[in-house]
């Protein structure tokens, strides 16, 4: 617990999807992502080098289906559902961009709701399969691979949810724009 700087409980996390959601109340960042926020923290805002712990829950806006399509997109994951956060190091390249960037801009307690465009995959998960994975199996019955930046989706479902929208396996046209709520958890100052 050296150098914790802040902890809020994790149960707090409580939104759902259409809760939210008016397109006018994203800001739009000069990267491009679009970030509503929910709840502004009190806590420290991480800095390059900390590692920070976050829940989140992921959706693909585009991925078909009458019921993705009510539930406002197909869930990717949601780390609450089983008290289980991500942690990574901001600034080392572990993290998708859009991670780095939302996180970048939070404080401590803070949530934010994250809308990366599909028209800017650079700042989400590779489009080239060689790029998105490491080479390892997680599910060899699934033919699931390991992300080569997180967070790595838990829920296989999600996970296909995710490549089959990346992968735009179909001549029907979709979204593929991704929706991440971000609870910042605590911030882990780097040892100096
Ligand atoms: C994630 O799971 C938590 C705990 O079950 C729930 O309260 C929350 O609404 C979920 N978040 C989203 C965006 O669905
Ligand atoms: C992706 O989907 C769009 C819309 O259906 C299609 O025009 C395009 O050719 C697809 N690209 C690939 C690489 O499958
Ligand atoms: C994709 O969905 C998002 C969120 O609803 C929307 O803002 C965006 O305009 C859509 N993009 C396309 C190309 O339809």
């Amino acid at each position: 617990m050296l150098g914790l700087l802040a902890t809020t409980t994790s149960a707090a996390v409580a939104l759902s999807l259409p809760e939210v959601a008016q397109a006018d109340d994203f800001v739009t960042l000069p990267s491009g992502i679009k970030v509503l926020t929910i709840r502004e923290g009190e806590g420290a805002t991480p800095q390059p080098g900390d590692t920070v712990s976050v829940h989140w829950a992921g959706f693909t806006k585009g991925y078909q289906g009458k019921r993705a399509r009510e539930c406002g997109g197909k869930r990717i994951d949601n780390t609450s559902v089983r008290d289980e956060p991500y942690e990574f190091k901001l600034g080392s390249g572990q993290a998708i961009k859009a991670f780095e960037i939302a996180v970048s801009n939070m404080k401590a307690g803070g949530i934010v709701r994250v809308e990366v465009p599909g028209e800017l995959p650079d700042l989400a998960y590779p489009l080239d399969r060689n790029q998105r994975f490491t080479g390892e199996l997680i599910s060899p019955d699934l033919k699931i691979y390991k992300y080569r930046y997180g967070p790595q989706p838990y829920e296989l479902g999600g996970q296909r949810a995710l490549d089959f929208v990346l992968d735009n396996a179909t001549l029907r046209p979709f979204n593929r724009t991704l929706l991440f709520d971000i609870k910042l958890l605590a911030v882990r100052k780097a040892r100096s």
